[in-house]
């Protein structure tokens, strides 16, 4: 592909090298049952290796964060498995390819998790509703955690990226965007803890440090990064001081060493660039509503390092290739986004096909 354009450059990541800046964005398939990654998936991901780095659909770090039907885990030797057979499949194809490391905390129901309870920061339902195998249902109220519980967790996110590496993945990256557990967190309305967790900004920022820190500590700096989405009232989020906790998360992230942040959308107003400026020297991972023009002309202006494509990557196993020609784009169907088997899933047609 010999193209003048920034998104066609190499760059690194931490200590992962990318072929490009075209980043496949993480997205929840619904295609693993019990948790286990298949060869369907390895198949899906080896068709997107062309991106310069693959964010995997959200993986659980435990059993009681699998909220929703059949997403992957990477906490038991046959998850591992199955992530192995993904890595070498996207590896042979010389693509690069992080596990996105989610715990759906109260965003789940026990239907999707074999009767577990859904577990949160403090015992209050997310308002909306959740699919499980009987139709949808109403979020339950959480188990609000121990601190012991919370502390097993930290552990469990730690355990969860030594198993990305054990399987032959580049690294992972820790969701704490999109109103999951550690967004819940970070929110005072669904955190009212009045622990060491919660309380104040500082402990509500806790947990996601927590997090980053015993991933980091778990398999070096250069091969974690981290996924926030500040603003997005996704699952039922509010925050009415939300410059305010992002100041604060910001300036502690500058002060840590990962691979990098990966931003998705901002509220109207809300000036992330500027604080995003704090993190001196990260990498930024910028996504939301990119074609080709706005990725390029972000990376121009130095916004961001790399640019994560979701639906049109969803839809276009070749994107970066069709980037580059400036092809048209296969619309994404999104009856076939969640479930199923290969419809919607290996069968967008290549350029080539
Ligand atoms: C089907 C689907 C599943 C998604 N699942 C996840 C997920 O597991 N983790 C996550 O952080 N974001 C998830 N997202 C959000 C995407 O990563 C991305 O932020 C969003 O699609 C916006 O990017 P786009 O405008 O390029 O599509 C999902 C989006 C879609 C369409």
């Amino acid at each position: 592909m010999t193209d003048q354009s920034p998104l066609f450059t190499p760059v690194r990541l931490g200590d992962i090298a990318l072929a490009n800046r075209i980043v496949m964005a993480p997205m929840t398939r619904s295609r693993a049952p019990g948790g286990v990654p298949t060869a369907l998936m390895a198949e899906y991901y080896a068709q997107r290796a062309g991106a310069g780095l693959i964010v995997t659909e959200g993986t659980s770090p435990s059993a009681n964060g699998l909220g929703y039907t059949d997403i992957p885990g990477l906490f038991t030797p046959a998850m591992v498995e199955g992530w192995r057979a993904v890595a070498q499949a996207v590896h042979a194809k010389g693509g690069r390819i992080v596990a996105q490391v989610m715990h759906t905390g109260r965003i789940g129901h026990p239907d999707n998790m074999g009767g577990l309870p859904v577990v949160g920061p403090s015992a209050f339902a997310a308002a909306g509703q959740m699919f499980t195998a009987t139709g949808p249902k109403d979020h339950p109220v959480p188990h609000a955690l121990t601190e012991a519980e919370i502390e097993a967790l930290v552990a469990d996110y730690a355990a969860a990226a030594r198993n990305a590496v054990a399987a032959g993945l580049d690294g992972v990256e820790l969701h704490a965007a999109n109103g999951y557990l550690p967004n819940q967190f970070l929110a005072p309305n669904a955190n009212t803890r009045t622990d060491r967790w919660g309380g104040n900004i500082e402990g509500r920022a806790r947990f996601v440090l927590a997090a980053l820190d015993a991933m980091v500590a778990a398999i070096g700096p250069g091969h974690v990064g981290i996924r926030l989405s500040p603003g997005n009232p996704f699952n039922d989020i509010r925050d009415e001081a939300l410059e305010a906790t992002y100041a604060h998360l910001f300036a502690e992230l500058g002060r840590r060493d990962f691979a990098f942040l990966h931003l998705f959308g901002t509220q109207p107003g809300f000036d992330v660039p500027a604080l995003a400026a704090r993190l001196a020297g990260k990498a930024l991972i910028l996504n939301g509503g990119y074609d080709r023009d706005r990725a390029e002309a972000d990376l121009a202006a130095g916004r961001g390092a790399a640019i994560a494509f979701g639906t049109s990557f969803l839809a276009n196993p070749d994107l970066p290739e069709r980037l580059a020609r400036r092809a048209p784009l296969n619309p994404p169907d999104s009856a076939s986004f969640y479930g199923g088997g290969a419809k919607g899933y290996t069968d967008y047609p290549t350029l080539a096909a």
